[in-house]
């Protein structure tokens, strides 16, 4: 069995979309929900799924490391996925953990610190972009600029606004997001 810890600041529809992938898998899990955000909607899995949840304390613990270590050992965790989780990933992760992110255009364009959620979107839509997409990509020490696994595109209609390519976006990331995972964890 290969368990995955999802890492998540809000709602966790991505987490959610995972984790009904692998539900009843016999080779891959969902064993760990990680927050940094108390009050997130991705930390309600726990009751609507059973899936544990850690709330990190504090930005010093989480800097620090010792406990986040722990319960990743806990939870014998193969992989890290990051579905909105908006603090940068420290070294102390990138040299213990294989780590994957999704970002909600086409990196390099429309990636770096600041740039997530519908500010994604939004510069999109004021640069007149024909196409957006996602990219699934290895994380490194800085924001968006590990190695590319993975895109898909969707097109970009005049008639867009940042908020109907954000729901074009997510359908595209909930349809790929657990494929690719798949394929990383089970080859
Ligand atoms: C997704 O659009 C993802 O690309 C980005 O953060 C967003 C998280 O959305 N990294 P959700 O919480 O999974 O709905």
């Amino acid at each position: 069995m290969k368990n995955i810890a999802i890492f998540a600041s809000g709602t966790g529809s991505n987490a959610r979309a995972i984790a009904q992938y692998f539900d009843g898998s016999e080779n891959v899990e969902v064993a760990l929900v990680v927050s940094n955000v108390a009050t997130a909607k991705v930390l309600d899995m726990n009751a609507e799924m059973g899936i544990a949840t850690y709330v990190i304390p504090s930005k010093e613990a989480y800097l620090q490391g010792d406990d986040l270590l722990d319960v990743l050992d806990f939870y014998e965790i193969d992989l890290i996925v990051l579905a909105g989780f908006l603090w940068l990933i420290p070294p102390y992760l990138v040299a213990k953990y294989k780590i994957v992110n999704i970002h909600p255009a086409l990196l390099p364009s429309y990636g770096g610190k600041g740039m997530y959620g519908m500010r994604v979107h939004q510069a999109v839509i004021d640069n007149k972009e024909t196409q957006s997409g996602i990219t699934i990509h290895w994380v490194n020490e800085e924001y968006d600029k590990g190695a590319i696994i993975h895109q898909a595109t969707v097109a970009v209609e005049p008639t867009d606004t940042a908020a109907t390519l954000a729901q074009k976006i997510h359908t595209l990331e909930h349809l790929h997001y657990p494929q690719q995972l798949e394929k990383l964890l089970l080859g």
